[in-house]
């Protein structure tokens, strides 16, 4: 069975309700990421930190997975399929995919705040579900330190990426779906693909990365599944 990995971004939960970042009206046009989302602005605020990611939690469970999640589940029938995500949401999880890296952590997952991350990966048993609920300062894990979200702020190592570096360096091919490709190193990633993998995009704006080799389907993440699915 051929390897697929598929690169997907905010784009491809906006049909899902959930809001892109760097979109007209985005989130990060409605708050400063350096507050919110970076490590500095977690030990300045910790609960403006943690009142962003509650609210972003609710918003979640409220939302439900859409076509192209559905469809990139489905691939796996036809396919190895490797998903790795950018997002934080689990509408990949939620639509049937079996095999989903997060780069950028997970919304309903938190953990001490002194735990960092090692090359290899978090230490699974530091981290906690919380599902859709709230946390609060003075949420304590069992060692009695601060429960933090199990978010990858800016500012922060990216655990998965050498995990993510393995499976786009041996993929068949590549899709990426709904990212500006603007944040790295999770942009970079396309580039360990072998030479001889098609890399498609399904995006609708241009990517910020201007690379021919890039196979652009200039479609929002629902149509440019359908078209892709036909395609292949
Ligand atoms: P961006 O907001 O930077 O980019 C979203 C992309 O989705 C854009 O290229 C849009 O054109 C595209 N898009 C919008 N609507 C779409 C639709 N219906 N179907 C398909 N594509 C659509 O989001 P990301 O690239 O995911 O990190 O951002 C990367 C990282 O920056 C995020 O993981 C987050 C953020 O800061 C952290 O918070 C650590």
């Amino acid at each position: 069975m051929d390897r697929l990995a598929i690169l997907t971004g905010a784009g491809v939960s906006a049909e899902s309700g959930l809001g892109t970042f760097r979109d007209n009206d985005g989130l990060w046009d409605n708050y400063d990421p350096m507050e919110v989302a970076s490590i500095d602005g977690w030990y300045r605020n910790r609960k403006k930190v943690l009142d962003f990611y509650n609210i972003r939690r609710k918003q979640l469970e409220n939302a439900a997975p859409n076509e192209a999640h559905k469809l990139i589940a489905s691939l796996e029938k036809r396919f190895k399929v490797d998903v790795i995500t950018q997002n934080v949401d689990n509408l990949h999880e939620r639509a049937g995919s079996t095999n989903v890296l997060h780069l950028h952590g997970e919304l309903c997952k938190v953990r001490p705040e002194n735990t960092f991350c090692e090359v290899d990966g978090f230490s699974e048993k530091e981290v906690y579900d919380v599902g859709y609920g709230e946390v609060h300062l003075g949420d304590k894990a069992p060692n009695g330190v601060q429960l933090r979200p199990h978010i990858v702020f800016f500012g922060e190592a990216v655990p998965n990426m050498t995990k993510a570096v393995e499976i786009v360096s041996k993929a068949d091919m590549v899709l990426i779906v709904g990212t500006s490709l603007s944040v790295y190193p999770a942009a970079s990633l396309y580039h360990y693909a072998p030479d001889s993998a098609p890399v498609y995009l399904i995006d609708p704006k241009a990517p910020g990365i201007a690379d021919a080799r890039i196979r652009h389907i200039k479609m929002v993440a629902t149509d440019g599944m359908r078209e892709f699915v036909k395609m292949i």
